[in-house]
């Protein structure tokens, strides 16, 4: 008998959390049936896996959804069905509201049930009615995902944590995720030895809030995340360890030691300040002030002194003055980033920012975000060109555009171009660094040990 799969088709926003839900989903549907598919067009079920972070998210899923209505008509014109469904922060945001606003979707999820995903497509496939399910169940999607092998990718996600009990007061993750969740030590171990048997030599433990990890660890003990990332960096094949994304009042010893002392842990962080002033610290409800960030970043290069630091900024929060952004350009110039992502204020309903009166005028925030953007890019590409002439291990996962380019990431998450290569695709290969441009680095292989300069630095 030929059983043919049927195509399932997800296209995934955001983050790398909503990555590796993706990943999840399919190794839940792969059961009932379905078979990851490229294209949208033809499949049998498609899944937008959302994101509400950035302005006018739902407003995108809907005009997604206007397009993908159409290849659903026309699956249906050629006697078949596409179950439509929406998936991830929008459907936690939005709910019912999608099936209000566009009827013929069938199924609409939050990121914690996602494990009920065969449940809901035989709801599906029944006649009439759509699926809502936007709950926070009691059980943990985790306790019942399949133990599937990973998909043999060099550098893996692995999501630890989820959720997030800050309520920065801009934020609308504390709503779509939910409260703050460690998955248990044992759990997260038994996977990273999965991803590394399948062939990962990298893995980036993912958490909302990655840092606020407290996974129990049997015998009633908990591990934070300095001890769970010695646990994964005894894993045989891990050769590289990152975390993302991190809250600076959560850092403590024990991951700052990680840092001085786990030559696996990747020397690149990225730890978003958002503001360098503390009032506008305190109105976001970060619990931390700009002096705290700067004796941080200190601590952390005293324990580990070629650590990369990047950041998230957000320029026009509510009552944000000149004085203010200067504060924030201020902590920049101090601090010094090798890379950081800002962005405008805006406001996301239901959260408390979003309701105060003193919003900052568009084309202010605009002038703010140039000058910010300025000086960040102006350090990105110093931090770049100061590795020039440096060897650097680069993990070699992709192909590049022109025959023979491979491209990979440094320890500190710069992309770097190397040509013929070819052969080492897949591999950690040491390089040595023969330019350094705005958004990435060229190099060629570099003599054997070449790269021990780098480990003196915080052996
Ligand atoms: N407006 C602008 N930027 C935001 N971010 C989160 N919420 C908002 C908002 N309402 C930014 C923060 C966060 C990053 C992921 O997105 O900088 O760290
Ligand atoms: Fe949002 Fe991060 Fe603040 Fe949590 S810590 S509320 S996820 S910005």
């Amino acid at each position: 008998v030929v059983t043919l799969a049927k195509k399932l088709h997800i296209k995934t926003y955001g983050c790398q959390m909503n990555v590796y839900d993706s990943a999840r989903m399919a190794d839940v549907l792969a059961p009932v049936g379905y078979a990851p598919s490229a294209d949208a067009g033809g499949a049998d079920m498609v899944i937008l896996n959302t994101c509400h972070i950035r302005e006018k998210a739902a407003e995108k899923v809907y005009s997604e959804l206007g397009r993908l209505r159409l290849l659903k008509a026309a699956k249906e014109d050629a006697g078949g069905r596409m179950i439509l469904a929406v998936a991830g922060c929008v459907a936690q945001a939005e709910g019912a509201e999608i099936l209000r606003r566009a009827p013929y979707v069938d199924m609409v999820f939050g990121p914690q049930t996602y494990h009920r995903l065969p449940e809901m497509v035989a709801r599906a496939s029944r006649a009439g009615g759509a699926v809502l399910d936007t709950a926070f169940p009691p059980e943990s999607k985790f306790d019942h995902l399949p133990a599937v092998p990973g998909a043999g990718e060099r550098s893996a996600f692995l999501t630890i944590q989820e959720g997030c009990d800050r309520f920065c007061t801009f934020c609308v993750v504390p709503y779509t995720r939910g409260a703050e969740f460690s998955r248990p030590a044992e759990q997260v171990l038994d996977e990273a030895r999965r991803l590394a048997r399948d062939g990962a030599v990298e893995i980036t433990l993912l958490g909302q809030n990655v840092n606020s990890y407290h996974g129990s660890a049997g015998g009633g003990g908990e591990w934070g995340l300095g001890r769970l990332i010695r646990a994964v960096s005894e894993i045989p094949g891990i050769d590289r360890i990152r975390y993302t994304t991190s809250h600076p009042a959560d850092v403590d010893g024990a991951l700052i030691d990680a840092h001085g002392h786990i030559a696996a842990l990747m020397p690149f962080l990225h730890l978003p300040v958002q503001s360098g002033s503390d009032r506008v610290l305190a109105a976001m409800n970060r619990r931390h002030t700009a002096d705290d960030y700067r004796r941080l970043a200190d601590k952390l290069r005293d324990a580990r002194p070629d650590i990369a630091l990047s950041s998230d900024f957000i320029v026009g929060f509510p009552g944000e003055t000149d004085a203010d952004f200067r504060e924030t350009l201020r902590l920049v110039e101090d601090v010094g980033f090798a890379q950081a992502y800002s962005f405008k204020y805006s406001a996301r309903p239901g959260t408390p920012a979003a309701a105060l009166e003193v919003q900052v005028p568009g084309p202010v925030k605009a002038d703010r975000l140039d000058a910010l953007q300025d000086l960040l890019n102006s350090q990105q590409r110093a931090f770049n060109e100061s590795c020039v002439g440096r060897a650097l291990a680069v993990l070699l996962d992709r192909r590049g555009r022109a025959d023979g380019q491979l491209v990979g990431r440094s320890p500190y998450m710069q992309a770097v171009h190397v040509e013929d290569a070819d052969a080492r695709f897949g591999q950690v290969v040491d390089l040595e660094i023969t330019a350094g441009y705005a958004n990435s680095l060229a190099g060629r292989a570099a003599p054997p040990g070449a790269t021990a300069e780098n480990e003196k630095a915080y052996a």
